[in-house]
């Protein structure tokens, strides 16, 4: 598997709507992140888009595996390799915004990321439709976060 970055216009769309319903969300952040691509062969498999808030704190804006790639460890080596690289330019720490249910909450806990906020009704307020899970409707986001700069212990 490769991973490269790519210009945000080549950013695969597709791919990261499935983890993010919103295509306007995604083109908006998407104009100031950094695109990571990853291929097997011709295929597509997986991205992830960065993003520096300021003060050496990074921002996962999107994660995704195709579907029929998922489940397979891409996703693992995909946030492995948006860690090391955001460690690698300075960072201090790196964050994100994810559902406060879900197997994506052991995915990220397993890397590393611990739970630093809750945003109560980010669903609710950033998002035109209502996002459903398992039944459960998505209404408060968890902030997570993994620390680079050991005084932020
Ligand atoms: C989250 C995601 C990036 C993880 O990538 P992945 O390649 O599936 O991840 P891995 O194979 O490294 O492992 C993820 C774990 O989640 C599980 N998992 C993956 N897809 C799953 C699914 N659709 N339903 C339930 N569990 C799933 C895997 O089984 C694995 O757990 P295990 O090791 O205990 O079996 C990927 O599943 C995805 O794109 N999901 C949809 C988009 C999304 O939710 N992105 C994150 C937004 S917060």
């Amino acid at each position: 598997m490769l991973i490269k970055l790519v210009p945000s216009a080549n950013a695969p769309l597709d791919l990261l709507l499935e983890a993010d319903p919103s295509a306007d969300n995604i083109r908006r952040y998407l104009e100031n992140s950094s695109c990571y691509v990853a291929t097997i062969g011709n295929e597509t498999v997986g991205a992830y888009a960065i993003q520096s808030m300021g003060g050496g704190v990074h921002e996962l804006m999107n994660i995704a595996v195709a579907p029929a790639h998922q489940g397979k460890g891409i996703g693992a080596k995909l946030l492995e390799h948006a860690v090391n690289s955001t460690r690698e330019r300075g960072a201090r720490r790196l964050e994100l915004g994810t559902g406060t249910f879900g197997y994506q909450l052991t995915f990220y806990q397993r890397a590393g990321f611990r739970v630093i906020a809750v945003e109560r009704d980010y669903f609710l307020t950033h998002y035109d439709e209502p996002i459903y899970e398992n039944g459960i409707q998505h209404k408060d986001q968890l902030r997570l976060a993994i620390n680079f700069d050991r005084a932020l212990y």
